[in-house]
């Protein structure tokens, strides 16, 4: 028997790291997915497979099978604690057990995509199949949350519930610690974006650490700033309603000058957003954590994806073309039914 579960990529579209303070902020899935297969071996330790993507622990064995296009791995391979907050999260001791644990994606690219929330929902989707817990939506993206802890820390659990749950989010933390607002934010169709990678490991941590500092240090610039985040958020939600592009576009823009002003961008992030912008995007910003890692450009229109894509490759970065906004059915949860 085999257990199998999915985990959506996702970007963060708006207000990443405000939403770390209770801003709300929208995330959606991208057109990509991460699959997890669990299956149970007669040893763990006997099961052999690419040195370079096998990690083993006490009775299991995880295999990244997260290629890149260029051949090499999709991201640094550092899931072993996730994995194992998992196993504790699901109430699994893994040393009962003998299991292999492969993840796969589909997307072909080189670079990170957010992929940590995806690999720790599609995880613990496959183990809750493999061990008949029954676990629905609700439960897979609390268990993913206790993954996530060990790549940021304390997350506001945005990145969870999109890779979860799928399509476009709203998501308000819950400062109390109760349960966070999650609403579907649903538009008139899927938008095309394209992502472009630094190529610098983004650096999630350290980027969240750093505004907490500077908020303390400086708050009256900082609570400007903030204020600031939590009007556009309210003009995103209602231009992403009415597919208002030109003005999505407008408001990235404008949330990525947010985050430089909080220092959580890069020079070559930076230099991302001005070839989109040069090359005909509607809008661009960074996601995610920042320092490094991703950036989005809002390129609707296939014609103008390409153009933007072409401009970022032949500056000498990744670019992947994808979508935001593809609605997201249970039934999807599942690949092979
Ligand atoms: O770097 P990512 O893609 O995992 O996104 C982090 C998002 C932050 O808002 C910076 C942190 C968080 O916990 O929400």
């Amino acid at each position: 028997m085999t257990g199998r579960g999915i985990g959506f990529r996702k970007v963060i579209l708006f207000n990443e790291h405000f939403v770390v303070y209770g801003i709300p902020a929208i995330a959606s899935s991208i057109d990509s997915r991460i699959e997890a297969v669990v299956e149970r071996v007669d040893d763990a330790r006997d099961v052999s497979g690419p040195s370079s993507g096998l990690l083993r622990g006490d009775g299991w064995v995880l295999e990244d099978a997260r290629l890149a296009g260029t051949g090499r791995r999709v991201e640094e391979f550092h899931e072993v604690e996730p994995l194992l907050l998992v196993f504790e999260a699901l109430g699994l001791d893994p040393a009962e057990e003998n299991l292999k644990i492969t993840v796969a994606g589909d997307l072909e690219t080189a670079g990170g995509i957010g992929s940590s929330a995806a690999f720790c929902v599609s995880v613990a989707r496959a183990l809750s199949d493999e061990f008949g817990l029954g676990l629905g939506d609700d439960a897979i993206n609390r268990v993913a949350y206790e993954g996530e802890k060990a790549y940021a820390g304390t997350p506001s659990g945005i990145d969870n519930t999109v890779s979860t749950y799928g399509g476009m989010i709203y998501f308000v933390k819950n400062m109390s610690g109760g349960e966070n607002r999650i609403e579907r934010l649903d538009i008139e169709s899927p938008i095309r974006i394209v992502m472009g990678n630094t190529g610098i490991p983004g650096k999630t941590r350290v980027s969240v650490s750093g505004v907490r500092r500077r908020r303390e240090e400086r708050p009256e610039e900082y609570s400007r700033i903030f204020e600031e985040s939590r009007e556009l958020i309210r003009e995103a939600a209602a231009a992403l309603k009415g597919h208002d592009l030109e003005e999505i576009g407008r408001l990235m823009d404008r949330n990525h000058e947010l985050l430089q002003r909080i220092d959580v961008s890069h020079p070559m992030l930076d230099e991302l957003v001005e070839i989109a912008m040069d090359s005909g995007a509607l809008g661009a910003k960074m996601t995610g954590g920042g320092l490094g890692g991703h950036m989005i450009a809002l390129t609707p229109l296939e014609e103008s994806q390409e153009r933007v894509a072409t401009a970022m490759r032949e500056a000498g970065f990744e670019a992947t073309p994808t979508m935001i906004g593809v609605s997201s059915t249970k039934a999807e949860y599942r690949l092979d039914e």
